[in-house]
């Protein structure tokens, strides 16, 4: 497995490895790897010969009050999973190397962005679509994998690249769960053990909302509620719970199609945890 630290050396060993007839599998990453990064490790050497991980804390998807400063950071750990996980190359580059001195240049996907995750973050998603148009323009033609633990983020990349005529393949994959429900998650080190048991009030309401849906529920409000009802109880502070159309993240009011997003992002004291389900695709996180 080959450690690339500066852009040029990365863009080279992709394009050798498409010079040698191979192909790049792409899986960006902020590192503190779990098993839900393996596992999109798995899916990417799957989808092609050579699989790469990036790994960036990338400062401009954080705002002023979130947790830049105290995100997980283990590269020796995470180049050892990455290596046991079959890895070719993993880039690792310095904040300099992404964001060189003097610039100017942001990538801006509107109307996706605009509710949920962008709507409590602002400035979130335009973070993670400039590094990631950054990360693409590195690699060069690639499949990418993501995880649809961060379902908007997915769709926003989507849509990105095809607006861009980006030469990428966008691989979406389900979300990896510990045995108890909990979705994986670099954030999840933060909980005290408390917390964490109180964190699976989340897939377990989404659950519920399974149950309800495919027992013939429809209704916004009547899905919604016990959902938002039972994180409460379990102590933990709903920043959203919201159904919407599963493509274009528009949230829903009244009725929902026979397939919709509800995704949910909850406060476990300090920690912000996000998980969802694509009802009618999706089957229950938790299974009865
Ligand atoms: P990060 O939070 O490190 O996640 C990297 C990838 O792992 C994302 O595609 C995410 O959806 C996926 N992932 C995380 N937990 C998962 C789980 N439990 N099951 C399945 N997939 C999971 O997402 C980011 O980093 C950044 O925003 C990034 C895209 C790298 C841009 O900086």
């Amino acid at each position: 497995m080959r450690v690339c630290r500066q852009v040029d050396e990365f863009r080279e060993a992709c394009d050798a490895t498409r010079r040698g007839g191979g192909s790049v599998g792409l899986v960006p990453t902020m590192g503190a790897l779990h098993g839900g990064h393996l596992a999109l490790v798995e899916e990417a050497r799957r989808q092609s010969s050579d699989v790469a991980v990036s790994i960036f804390v990338n400062p401009t998807q954080f705002g002023p009050n979130e947790d830049l400063a105290r995100y997980p950071r283990d590269l020796e750990g995470d180049l050892g999973k990455c290596e046991q996980a079959g890895a070719a190359l993993v880039f690792a580059p310095a904040i300099d190397e992404m964001y060189p001195a003097e610039e100017h240049t942001r990538v801006h996907v509107a109307s996706l962005t605009e509710h949920l995750c962008g709507a409590s973050r602002p400035g979130h998603f335009e973070g993670v679509t400039t590094i990631v148009a950054k990360l693409f323009a590195v690699t060069g033609s690639c499949t990418a994998v993501f995880g649809r633990k961060d379902y908007q983020q997915l769709k926003v990349i989507e849509r990105m690249v095809r607006d861009l005529l980006l030469p990428v393949r966008v691989v979406g994959y389900p979300i990896v769960r510990e045995t108890d429900g909990l979705a994986l998650s670099s954030r999840n080190l933060y909980l005290s053990a408390d917390e964490r048991q109180s964190a699976l009030s989340i897939p377990r309401a989404l659950s519920g909302a399974v149950a309800r849906f495919s027992a013939g529920e429809r209704s916004v409000l009547a899905l919604r509620e016990p959902v938002v009802a039972a994180i409460d109880a379990a102590g933990l502070r709903v920043d959203y719970a919201t159904l919407a159309d599963a493509d274009e993240i528009a949230p829903l009011s009244d009725r929902v199609a026979d397939r919709a997003l509800f995704a949910v992002a909850a406060f476990a004291g300090k920690t912000r945890l996000i998980d969802n389900v694509v009802l009618g695709e999706d089957p229950a996180p938790i299974s009865a």
